[in-house]
């Protein structure tokens, strides 16, 4: 029996949310539903804020957040509907979002005028609109006419449009701080995660299908309670690790080439994002392990070193530093550093950063930077990150032959305490011996 995690408060975001926006009204659709073909549609999965401020999964909703009114935050929603509900299952409906889902109003989504009066009646009291342009361009077509037919009802006063800001600014601040709840989704989605890629080490056998392994790493997410994936597994072996962004994963295990895993479990919306490397006969060759040895120095050094008052720039430029000087000695770069890494002679073999924040998103919301954008902001407590330094030997690298098709990554999810950090994901084995030995148990 897992441990029973803490309930997130919706309610207690929603009040923070209504504080910063002061007097605004802000506006969030729900994720829109994708049709895959004909009438099947693509998996739906909740718009990450919108999911955050309400928990509501339903599509065809909108949130409505208007301080200066009596009900600061209305929910419009799926009609109750006998005939759908058959087909699709329950449905909420505006009872059962104000009861279940704390809404001060609630009304039908399918009927449109109700949310354009509503809307427009809260604009006219409002100073600013919290809307994100860009995401969907039905929505801010409607969103422009509904400002012009609010304007318009202000009669001749010479004032222009609201200016219409971001919400993401705020909630992604809000977001990067991660509650005690949280931490402890992404810490169950970690665990669920790096106990997948341990059995993923156990089965791959050369002459396998990178998709046998992509298959277990499903199974294995599902079968621990993972909503869905958090992203779409990397399973490469061999020089397809040297493709950042593989997804393919359909091809034939060799011998003596390295299996590249990137997957993650979303766990209640929260998501974790692990990378492994292991030798598909359970034994690296030299070379591997060369480059593997390499990785895991910057890795766990950058890990030691992640900490508050450090940023993700400190800790990229650390990752640089030493798989710099690994590179030199294993004569892959010739030269100074100092000149190696102001000629960024490391980029062909280490082309991507070396972290990004967690959460709700894989690549999760907010600043990197200090409020005017300027200096890298400091790590703080509650904040989770990756660590994942890697190098990259492709078909047409310019390193060494020997090395050449190798292509490592090592990932793991870092939760800053305010002591330094805990590493949410030390279920996945990723010292040489250890992985040997999980590699030839069977
Ligand atoms: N899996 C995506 C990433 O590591 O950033
Ligand atoms: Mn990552
Ligand atoms: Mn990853």
């Amino acid at each position: 029996m897992k441990k029973p995690l803490h309930p997130i408060d919706f309610s207690h975001r929603r009040k923070q949310f209504l504080t910063k926006i002061k007097k605004g009204v802000a506006v969030f659709p729900a994720a829109p539903e994708v049709i895959r073909n004909n009438d099947v549609h693509h998996e739906y999965r909740q718009d990450s804020n919108f999911f955050y401020l309400s928990g509501f999964e339903e599509p065809n909703s909108i949130l409505l957040f208007a301080n200066q009114t009596k009900t600061p935050f209305q929910m419009f929603v799926q009609p109750k509907d006998t005939t759908k509900e058959l087909w699709e299952g329950k449905i909420i409906g505006p009872e059962g979002a104000k009861k279940k889902f704390g809404a001060d109003a609630a009304f039908s989504s399918s009927d449109p005028s109700l949310f354009n009066e509503a809307f427009v009646k809260a604009l006219l009291e409002a100073d600013v609109l919290y809307y994100r342009l860009g995401l969907n361009e039905d929505w801010d077509r409607r969103i422009f006419s509904l400002m012009k037919k609010a304007v318009r009802q202000l009669g001749r006063t010479g004032r222009g449009f609201w200016p219409i800001h971001d919400p993401n600014e705020i909630l992604g601040e809000m977001r990067l701080i991660k509650t005690r709840a949280e931490a402890e989704r992404l810490e169950r989605a970690a665990n669920i995660t790096a106990e997948a890629h341990v059995s993923a080490m156990k089965i791959a056998k050369p002459g396998m299908f990178e998709y046998e392994i992509e298959a277990a790493l499903y199974h294995a997410f599902r079968g621990q309670g993972a909503g869905r994936l958090g992203y779409g597994s990397i399973v490469a072996g061999g020089s397809n690790a040297c493709v950042l962004h593989y997804v393919a994963n359909n091809k034939y295990l060799e011998d003596k080439e390295l299996l590249l895993i990137d997957a993650g479990a979303e766990f209640d919306y929260y998501t974790a994002d692990i990378t492994r490397c292991f030798p598909t006969n359970g034994q690296f060759t030299p070379e591997q392990r060369e480059i593997y040895s390499a990785v895991l120095k910057a890795q766990k050094s950058c890990v030691k070193m992640a900490r508050p008052g450090k940023s993700m720039k400190d800790l990229h430029n650390h990752a640089i530093e030493v798989l710099v000087e690994e590179l030199k000695n294993l004569k892959v770069l010739k030269g100074s550093s100092a000149s190696l890494i102001k000629q960024k002679a490391y980029l062909p073999f280490f082309p991507h950063g070396t972290g990004h924040w967690l959460g709700m998103d894989v690549h999760d919301s907010g600043r990197y930077f200090s409020e005017s954008y300027d200096t890298p902001r400091h790590l703080e407590p509650g904040m989770v990150i990756t660590i994942e330094p890697g190098l990259y030997f492709g078909e047409s690298s310019k390193g060494p032959s020997k090395y050449k098709g190798i292509g490592i990554r090592i990932e793991d999810d870092v939760l800053i305490t305010s002591s330094g950090n805990k590493v949410l994901t030390t279920g996945a084995p990723k010292e040489i011996e250890e992985i040997e030995s999980l590699c030839q148990s069977t």
